[in-house]
């Protein structure tokens, strides 16, 4: 089976597109620093795929470290490199911890299996776009002024990836572009694990929801859209992860060359109120919000057009919002009765 490194495996979006490497009939092998996941994460792989897949714990920006396991796991088919900081508002507390961590992790991997003919899919972000002049927003939309430095670390670490190309190189790479990734597995032994206070909507809601939370906070209801709140392209984690299984395919074939991008989204743009919504129809629960004033930073609408990721990577999402929503639920209620 081919060998795939997933970097930042044990995380949110990592831990499920390890899930579905092996639906596929890939090998995966787990890199993971641990900063911000949980060693735990492993037994609950191994509740739904039957197995504990290898885990390194190591820190990539640990140059002989990084060296040392592509040294050991040389025969490595593939790399899904999802290993960053991605805290929007602490990039802007701490810009260096996060031009430090991200492009360090980043160029220490692409050094250590330099050479070796590797199919490379990077974990990208819609927030290259901020506010779109166009909606919704193709991949050759112009990338705007990022809005936070960890915005900038993807929009550089594109670039990085797009001039390693032009100079020629072993690597075939992929930036997925994801919108705002939710829910969790069908199972609920995997999800979301935000930090303390949750800075995303879903896990606010859900935390919320079974009480962690007094109430929710909707960032301002006075923008130009229909109800006022902001919209966003809201997609299942596991559609999520399932397109970075399409991306290794489409590098296996001979014509696929170099350096493509994608956009990793439903297509369609949710409000904040929708969502809301769509938490309280779905799951049968009442949730207690409230209108704030709007949050810094916040873009007012963008969702993705996803006809590219259709026709050549040959993928599409297949879950709707409710869904989302009630994975999310059954994983916070499944934490509170089972903490990790
Ligand atoms: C969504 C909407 C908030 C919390 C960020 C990153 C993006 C990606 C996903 C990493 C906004 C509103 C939120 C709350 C609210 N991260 N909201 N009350 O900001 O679109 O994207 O996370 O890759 O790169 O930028 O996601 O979930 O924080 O916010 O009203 O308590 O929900 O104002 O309109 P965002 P989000």
């Amino acid at each position: 089976m081919a060998k795939i490194l997933v970097t930042g495996g044990l995380g949110f979006i990592g831990s499920h597109t390890v899930v579905e490497l092996i639906n596929s009939g890939y090998e995966p092998i787990i890199v993971d620093d641990l900063s911000n996941s949980d060693p735990k994460i492993l037994d609950q792989l191994a509740k739904i795929i039957g197995y504990k897949p290898p885990f390194y714990k190591l820190d990539l920006c640990d140059e002989q470290g990084v060296a040392e396991l592509a040294k050991k796991e040389a025969d490595v088919a593939g790399i899904i490199h999802f290993a960053a900081f991605k805290a929007v508002g602490e990039s802007v507390q701490h810009p260096i911890k996060y031009y430090r961590n991200n492009f360090y992790s980043l160029i220490n991997m692409l050094n250590g299996y330099n050479g070796k003919p590797v199919n490379f899919v990077f974990s990208s972000s819609c927030t290259v776009y901020g506010q779109p002049d166009k909606l919704p927003v193709t991949e050759d939309a112009p990338v705007k002024p990022a809005e936070s430095p960890y915005g900038n670390t993807k929009q550089i670490a594109e670039e990085i990836l797009i001039d390693m190309q032009k100079a020629g190189s072993s690597y075939k790479v992929i930036s997925l572009r994801y919108f705002n990734p939710v829910g969790a597995h069908g199972t609920a032994l995997i999800g979301e694990l935000p930090n303390g206070v949750p800075q995303n909507l879903v896990p606010f809601i859900t935390q919320t929801a079974i009480g962690k939370r007094e109430k929710i906070t909707v960032f301002g209801d006075d923008y130009n859209t229909p109800d006022g709140s902001c919209i966003r392209d809201y997609i299942h984690v596991v559609d999520l992860a399932k397109a970075h299984v399409a991306a290794l395919k489409l590098m296996e074939t001979e014509e696929f060359k170099g350096y493509d991008m994608f956009n990793i989204g439903t297509g369609t743009g949710s409000s904040v109120l929708q969502v809301i919504k769509a938490f309280e129809q779905s799951t049968g629960e009442k949730l207690n919000y409230q209108i704030g004033p709007r949050r810094e930073g916040d873009v007012e609408q963008v969702w993705g057009d996803v006809t590219k990721s259709k026709n050549v990577l040959k993928w599409q999402t297949e879950l709707d919002l409710d869904v989302m929503m009630q994975s999310a639920w059954e994983w916070e209620k499944y934490i509170a009765q089972n903490p990790l």
